[in-house]
C-alpha cells in the first residue's frame, strides 16, 4: 500500500460495527426490550393516570404487543422486522385517529417510565430513552 494506491476500504467500518447497535445491545436485545412491551401495557392497565389512553386501545392488546416490539426493536437499532411488515413508521399519522394532548403524552411517558424502571437496569440509558420517548411522544400531540 502507498500514496498512488491507496487502500480502498480504509473508510469502510468494521463489519461488528455497522451490525451493532449499542442501544439494543445495552437494553438486552429482544428478549428486553419484550418484556419492557408487557411491563409498559401492564402499567397502561393498572395506573389510574392511564385510564384514558387504554381505553383507546383494542380490549385485546396482544397484537398491539407484539407491534410495539417489532417497531421498538428497529427503533433501537435491531433487525427491521417492522418496517418490513408495516411500511415506514409514520408514527403521527398512524396516531391522527386519537387525540393526543399533554395529558396523554404525559400518561404513555408515566407508563415507559415505570416498564423502564423495572426492566433497563442502566440509569444513563433510562433517561437517554425517557429523553427520546418524550420528543417523540410530544411529535405525535395532535391536541392541546
Ligand atoms: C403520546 C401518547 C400515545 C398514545 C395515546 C398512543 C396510543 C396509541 C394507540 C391507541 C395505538 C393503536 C393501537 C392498536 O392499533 O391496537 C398506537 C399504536 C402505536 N403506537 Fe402509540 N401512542 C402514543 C405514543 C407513542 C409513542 C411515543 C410511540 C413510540 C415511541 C408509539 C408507538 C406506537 C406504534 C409503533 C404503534 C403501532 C403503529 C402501527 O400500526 O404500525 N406510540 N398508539
Amino acid at each position: 500500500m502507498n500514496a498512488d494506491n491507496p487502500n480502498p476500504y480504509a473508510s469502510l467500518k468494521p463489519v461488528t460495527q455497522i451490525m451493532t447497535n449499542p442501544h439494543f445491545t445495552s437494553i438486552g436485545g429482544e428478549t428486553a426490550i419484550t418484556q419492557l412491551v408487557d411491563k409498559f401495557y401492564y402499567y397502561m392497565e393498572t395506573l389510574p393516570e392511564a385510564i384514558l389512553i387504554r381505553a383507546m386501545h383494542d380490549a385485546d392488546l396482544s397484537h398491539t404487543k407484539q407491534v410495539l416490539v417489532k417497531f421498538l426493536t428497529e427503533w433501537l437499532g435491531g433487525p427491521k422486522i417492522y418496517s418490513a411488515e408495516r411500511g415506514h413508521p409514520s408514527l403521527r399519522k398512524k396516531h391522527m385517529n386519537f387525540p393526543i394532548g399533554e395529558a396523554e403524552r404525559d400518561a404513555w411517558i408515566l407508563c415507559m417510565r415505570h416498564a423502564m424502571e423495572d426492566i433497563v437496569t442502566d440509569a444513563t440509558l433510562r433517561q437517554q430513552l425517557e429523553q427520546s420517548f418524550f420528543k417523540t411522544a410530544d411529535f405525535i400531540r395532535n391536541n392541546q
